[in-house]
C-alpha cells in the first residue's frame, strides 16, 4: 500500500483523521519526518553547568547524552555505541571525564572522540580510524535563553527563524527577571496516549478548562475567579508560523494574575513581580511587563506552562503511549521563598500529583482510545472551532484569536501535514 500522510489532515488543518493519535505506521513515519526534521528541546543550561556535567535526555524515540565539554561548549550525541550500539551513558545525570561502554570497554571522551579501545594493537593489527568512531553528534544545536535546542537535520533553518515570533512570546517568561531562569527538578512519568495530545492541549485548549477541570476550580474559589477567567475570558490564542502557539494572558490586567496553585505561596510570588517590574518594563517592554503565558507550544513537543512554573517535553513512546518530562521552572534571580512558592504551584496544579495534570491525562487517553475503535476511527476529529476568526493584532506579533477558537491546533496540524507530505506507508 503506497500512500501519502498528509491526505490525513486537510488543508485548514481543520480535519484530522483519527489514525494520528494510534496508528503505529503513522508514527513511525513521524519519527523520521516530524522528530527527524525540526528542533526538539533537549534540556536547560543549568543541567550542565561545570565542564562535565551531562544529562541523559531524548529527542525523538533516541536517547541522548547532553554534556559540557572541558572547553565549555554544550554538545549533544546519540547514546549509542558505535561498536554494537549499547547506550554508553546509564546514569540520568552526573559528571563525567568519559564514558564507558559496559559492554567491550570502548571509551569516549566528553567532546565524543573515541579514546580507547581495549588491546587495540592486538584487537586491529592493521589499525582503527578512532577519529572517525566518535559518537554520532546532533547535527544542530542552539540555545534560546537558556533552552538547549538540537535538531537532526543538517539542513534545519536556524532556530531564531524556526521559533520566529514565537520568541516574542517565550520570552515573556525566560527573561522577566536578570539572569534568566534555572530548572529545580524534572519529573517523568508514562500514559496512555499520543504524543501530540499534550502538545496540542498546550497550544492553546483553553476550552476544555471551565468544563474539564471544574472540581479544581471550584475547590479553590470558584469558576468566576480572576485566575480563571484572565485566561478564558480576557485571555487570547495566538498562533505562530512553522505549527508554534500560545495562549497570553494579561493583556487588560496591568496587575499580574497568579494562577492556581497553594494560596501560600501567592505573596511570595506577587513579591517577586513587584521586585522586578522595573526589569520588565526595561527589557521587554511595557506591554510585555504584565503579559504572561499560561500555556505555550513550540512544534512539536516542548510547551511551557508559564503560570504553573514547568516546562515539558512530550516524548513519543508508541502511537499509544507516551513519557511525559515534566521540569520545575524558577526565574534566577528569585529569592528562595519566592523560588519555594513558584515549586508549591507547580506541584499543586501539574506534574504526576497536580489537580490539573491528571484531568488532563485522563482527556488525553480518552482521545487515544477514541482513535482505536474498528468504526469510530472512520471518522475525523473536527478542529472548525473559531474557523476565520483569529488575524492580525495591533500590539502582537502572529494571528491572533478568542480563546474559544482552535486556531492554534489548525496551525499546528498545518505543520504536521507539510512535514509529512514526503512520508509514504
Ligand atoms: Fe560498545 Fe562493544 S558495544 S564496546
Ligand atoms: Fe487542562
Amino acid at each position: 500500500m503506497s500512500g501519502n500522510f498528509s491526505s490525513l489532515v486537510n488543508e485548514e488543518g481543520s480535519r484530522v483523521s483519527r489514525r494520528l493519535f494510534a496508528d503505529e505506521a503513522v508514527f513511525e513515519a513521524e519519527l523520521e519526518q516530524v522528530f527527524g526534521k525540526s528542533w526538539l528541546f533537549l534540556g536547560h543550561e543549568s543541567q550542565v553547568p561545570r565542564p562535565g556535567d551531562f544529562f541523559r535526555t531524548r529527542m525523538g524515540d533516541e536517547s541522548i547524552i547532553l554534556i559540557r565539554g572541558n572547553d565549555g561548549e554544550v554538545r549533544a550525541f546519540l547514546n549509542s555505541c558505535r561498536h554494537r550500539g549499547l547506550p554508553i551513558c546509564r546514569q540520568d545525570k552526573g559528571n563525567a571525564k568519559a564514558f564507558v561502554c559496559p559492554y567491550h570497554a570502548w571509551t569516549y571522551a566528553s567532546d565524543g572522540s573515541l579514546r580507547g579501545v581495549p588491546r587495540q594493537s592486538q584487537s586491529y593489527p592493521d589499525g582503527l580510524d578512532k577519529s572517525k568512531l566518535g559518537l554520532v553528534p546532533v547535527a544542530h544545536m542552539a540555545n534560546h535563553r537558556g533552552l538547549i535546542f538540537g535538531s537532526f537535520d543538517p539542513d534545519i533553518i536556524p532556530l531564531e527563524d524556526y521559533l520566529g515570533d514565537m520568541a516574542w512570546y517565550l520570552d515573556c517568561h525566560l527573561a522577566r527577571a536578570p539572569g534568566g531562569t534555572e530548572v529545580l527538578g524534572l519529573q517523568r512519568w508514562e500514559i496512555d496516549c499520543n504524543w501530540k495530545m499534550p502538545a496540542e492541549n498546550q497550544i492553546g485548549d483553553v476550552c476544555h478548562g471551565p468544563f474539564s477541570h471544574v472540581s479544581l476550580f471550584e475547590a479553590a474559589g470558584g469558576i468566576d475567579q480572576p485566575a480563571v477567567t484572565s485566561v478564558v475570558d480576557n485571555g487570547v490564542n495566538v498562533a505562530v508560523p512553522n505549527g508554534h502557539g500560545c495562549v497570553v494572558a494579561g493583556m487588560n490586567e496591568p496587575e499580574r494574575e497568579l494562577g492556581l496553585g497553594d494560596p501560600s505561596a501567592s505573596e511570595a510570588i506577587s513579591g517577586h513581580f513587584d521586585k522586578y517590574k522595573a526589569y520588565r518594563v526595561e527589557h521587554l517592554g511595557a506591554l510585555r511587563e504584565h503579559l504572561d503565558l499560561p500555556t505555550a507550544t513550540v512544534f512539536p513537543n516542548f510547551s511551557i506552562l508559564g503560570r504553573n512554573s514547568t516546562i515539558r517535553v512530550a516524548h513519543p513512546i508508541s502511537a499509544t503511549r507516551t513519557e511525559m518530562w515534566s521540569w520545575i521552572l524558577v526565574d534566577k534571580a528569585a529569592d528562595p521563598e519566592a523560588k519555594e512558592a513558584f515549586r508549591k504551584q507547580y506541584q499543586v496544579t501539574f506534574g504526576p500529583g497536580g489537580m490539573l495534570e491528571s484531568d488532563d491525562g485522563e482527556n488525553w487517553s480518552g482521545v487515544m482510545y477514541g482513535a482505536r475503535g474498528s468504526q469510530s476511527r472512520k471518522q475525523d476529529y473536527v478542529y472548525e472551532m473559531g474557523m476565520g476568526s483569529d488575524g492580525p493584532h495591533a500590539e502582537l506579533p502572529g494571528s491572533v484569536g478568542h480563546t474559544f477558537s482552535e486556531h492554534t491546533q489548525r496551525g499546528y496540524y498545518r505543520r504536521w501535514r507539510e512535514l509529512m507530505s514526503e512520508a509514504v506507508i
